[in-house]
């Protein structure tokens, strides 16, 4: 016998509101039942099979975060070329497409990270540099080269504490770096790092090594009192000797027309240096520039050829 359906007249149940469709009820489902409901309805009637088929599940498809849009637009693409690092190659991608990153090497020697072979002293000297640049810049905020200024500004940061500090940071790391990269190039050559096909690295390091000096002995006058002035005047007086382009200085007499000598001390070497026969202003200024802007921008330039040719070089030389 069928099975009787609760939802038809003669049940006998009380009346039950309508199905709101045919088929979304298992009792409406039935062809007894799905008839009148679709009649009171007053819908197309459903085909016989529909009926049977399960109707389409609602899937839940949450709205994208805030985050996702983000990451989804183009923007963030433009930016960021790979997918969350968790996998090989998106780590590899995180790498290859970052700066940063990127200056590292991929592979590199056992030996070239052990602190008794470098002794970190190429790293130390370009940390040094770093925090030059930071505190110097710092400086340059309460610093004005000019006689009438730059000594008692020394004074002033002096007694302004933070400024103090930052000064003696300055001070203090300069004299290291010298010391550091004497180390780094003693080194250098106790490891034999100088043989090709290092040998052109050594020249740019040779060069950094001026320019650290030349950082050095410009910084000395900066602050201006008695002992700078008599530092650079002693200092600046080897300029003299310069070959060819220094007064006193070997070959300069060939620079000359008939017994003219075209190179004196108010047009060589020195003057060039001091802007003038003695230190004065004109030196501070000249030594300000030079100390704050042409040489570190010269040796910034040298590193990053310096650290890329270590790279291009085979990375740090292995033991001997
Ligand atoms: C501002 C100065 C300098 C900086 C910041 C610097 C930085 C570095 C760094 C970070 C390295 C990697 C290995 C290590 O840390 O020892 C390196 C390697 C090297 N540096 Fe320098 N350097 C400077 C000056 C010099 C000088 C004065 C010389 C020699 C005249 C020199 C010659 C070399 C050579 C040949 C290597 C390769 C060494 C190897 O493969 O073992 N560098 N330098």
């Amino acid at each position: 016998m069928a099975e009787e359906n609760p939802q038809s007249p003669s049940s006998g149940g009380p009346p039950k509101p309508p199905a709101p469709t045919p088929a979304a009820t298992p009792a409406a489902a039935t062809p007894a039942a799905a008839a009148p409901a679709a009649a009171t309805a007053a819908k197309p009637a459903a085909k016989k099979d529909d009926a049977r088929i399960a109707p389409p599940q609602k899937t839940y498809v949450p709205r994208p975060g805030l985050m996702d849009q983000i990451k989804d637009s183009q923007i963030w693409r433009s930016v960021f070329r790979h997918g969350y690092p968790n996998t090989v190659r998106n780590r590899s991608l995180a790498v290859l497409s970052n700066v940063f990153l990127h200056l590292h090497p991929v592979n590199v020697r056992t030996s070239g990270l052990r602190l008794s072979f470098t002794w970190c002293m190429g790293g130390l000297t370009f940390f040094l540099f770093l925090v030059e640049v930071i505190t110097g810049v710092l400086l340059m905020f309460y610093y004005r080269p000019t006689g009438e200024y730059a000594y008692r500004d020394i004074i002033a940061m002096a007694e302004h504490v933070p400024m103090g500090i930052m000064r003696e940071i300055h001070r203090w790391s300069a004299h290291a770096m010298v010391i550091t990269v004497w180390l780094h190039m003693f080194r250098v050559f106790m490891t034999g790092s100088y043989k090709p096909p290092r040998e052109f690295n050594w020249n740019i390091g040779v060069i950094l090594l001026v320019l650290t000096l030349l950082l050095s002995f410009t910084g000395y006058l900066l602050p201006w009192d008695q002992l700078a002035i008599w530092a650079i005047t002693v200092g600046s007086n080897m300029a003299r000797a310069t070959p060819i382009a220094g007064y006193e200085g070997p070959l300069s007499s060939l620079i000359s027309i008939d017994d003219v000598n075209l190179v004196h001390s108010g047009d060589d070497m020195r003057f060039a240096l001091l802007g003038g026969r003695f230190v004065g202003e004109a030196t501070l200024l000249r030594f300000y520039v030079l100390h704050c802007i042409f040489i570190p921008l010269v040796a910034t330039i040298l590193m990053a050829v310096h650290f890329w040719r270590i790279r291009k070089d085979g990375g740090i030389s292995g033991p001997l």
